[in-house]
């Protein structure tokens, strides 16, 4: 008997313009993976982009962005499903019943929550903010999700998912599987090239640590050979003496398939600069033809609008099944 596929979720929220190398080694590049031998559910979460305002013709225009940047990475709309969170309205059902099964004191606790708002300050926090793992936990249980991959600053969010999968399950009989977090320790966390011990961001300070997939060669090659090193000449592995060194080569492994301890024989013996310029060609023609094919895809909206149909079709079927079931045990009585 074949074993029945996993099922893997994940999502992307379509804040900027272009996703970066950290979304992207850190987290898509194992969806892609994942499509091939799992039923995968993939979300581009526009949700979750409205805990910070949004202008409304900017966001459509970075939704259909992010959708074709997954198409033109690899994902493949044959083998996962692909879909806008907004247009599957179960989950915002399912996360009003997880904000009534968490803690006031649990979310709380949340990092994110607490470095953004301390950031901004209580007047310009949005309650949304405060909430947001819980629409990310309906996200995740919806689908009876067994892993996802995600990236290291996402773990708690997972963490508490799981915590709720259980509390409820043990209040009103199994009714979600507890999903796990797919991190890969190498690429769990991509930093910032200006400032190799944060993570890269899209809300760092300035730009040019940050290599947005969509941005010409010639910017990004520059960023690469400006990236911050330390006063050595070696190209070694050390993420605590070697920080900027240490990212670099994590993300020419990433992207050329190459071990850290291949790249540290090959480059045995030559300077920085040699090492910036390889890292900086791997990255642009990894790049390259996604720029063009995210081009080429943003020129057909009727392909793009089919693509999203049939993922929401078919993320509403298993999304609207749990909801039907978790309303059914909380007593909820069903319209006639
Ligand atoms: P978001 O949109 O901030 O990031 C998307 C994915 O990219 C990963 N990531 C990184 N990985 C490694 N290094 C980095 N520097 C780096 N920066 C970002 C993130 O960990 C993430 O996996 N809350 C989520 C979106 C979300 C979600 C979900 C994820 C909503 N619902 C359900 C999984 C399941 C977020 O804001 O990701």
């Amino acid at each position: 008997m074949t074993e029945a596929k996993k099922r893997v979720l994940s999502g992307i929220q379509p804040t900027s313009d272009s996703f970066h190398l950290g979304n992207y080694v850190g987290a898509v590049k194992n969806w892609i993976t994942m499509q091939e031998e799992n039923d995968a559910f993939y979300c581009v979460v526009d949700l979750h982009s409205l805990t910070v305002e949004q202008d409304p013709t900017l966001l459509r225009k970075r939704t259909l962005t992010s959708v074709a940047q997954l198409l033109a990475l690899g994902l493949d709309p044959e083998k996962c499903t692909l879909f806008v969170q907004s247009q599957v309205p179960a989950h915002n059902q399912l996360a009003w019943i997880m904000e009534c099964v968490t803690g006031f004191g649990e979310a709380s606790r949340m990092t994110q929550f607490k470095d953004k708002s301390q950031k901004n300050g209580n007047d310009r926090t949005v309650v949304g903010l405060f909430t947001y793992p819980m629409l990310m936990a309906a996200d995740i249980l919806l689908y009876q999700t067994n892993f996802v991959p995600v990236g290291e600053d996402q773990r708690q969010h997972v963490e508490l998912t799981r915590d709720l999968a259980t509390r409820f399950n043990s209040k009103y009989g199994k009714s979600f599987v507890v999903p796990e977090p797919y991190i890969m320790k190498a690429t769990a966390k991509i930093y910032d090239l200006q400032d190799p011990t944060s993570k890269m961001s899209k809300s760092a300070d300035s730009a040019s640590g940050l290599i947005d997939l969509l941005d010409t060669p010639e910017v990004n090659t520059k960023k690469i050979k400006s990236a911050v090193t330390d006063t050595g000449r070696e190209i070694l592995f050390d993420e605590t003496n070697k920080a900027g060194i240490s990212n670099l080569l994590t993300i020419h492994s990433a992207l050329s398939g190459k071990s850290i301890s291949e790249l540290e024989n090959e480059f045995a013996g030559k300077g920085y600069g040699d090492f910036k310029g390889a890292v900086a060609e791997v990255v642009v023609e990894t790049l390259r033809p996604v720029r063009d094919k995210t081009n080429e895809l943003l020129s057909d909206g009727n392909h793009l609008a089919s693509v999203l149909k049939q993922g929401a079709e078919k993320a509403s079927e298993v999304a609207d099944a749990t909801v039907k079931h978790v309303y059914e045990v909380l007593g909820l009585i069903p319209r006639a």
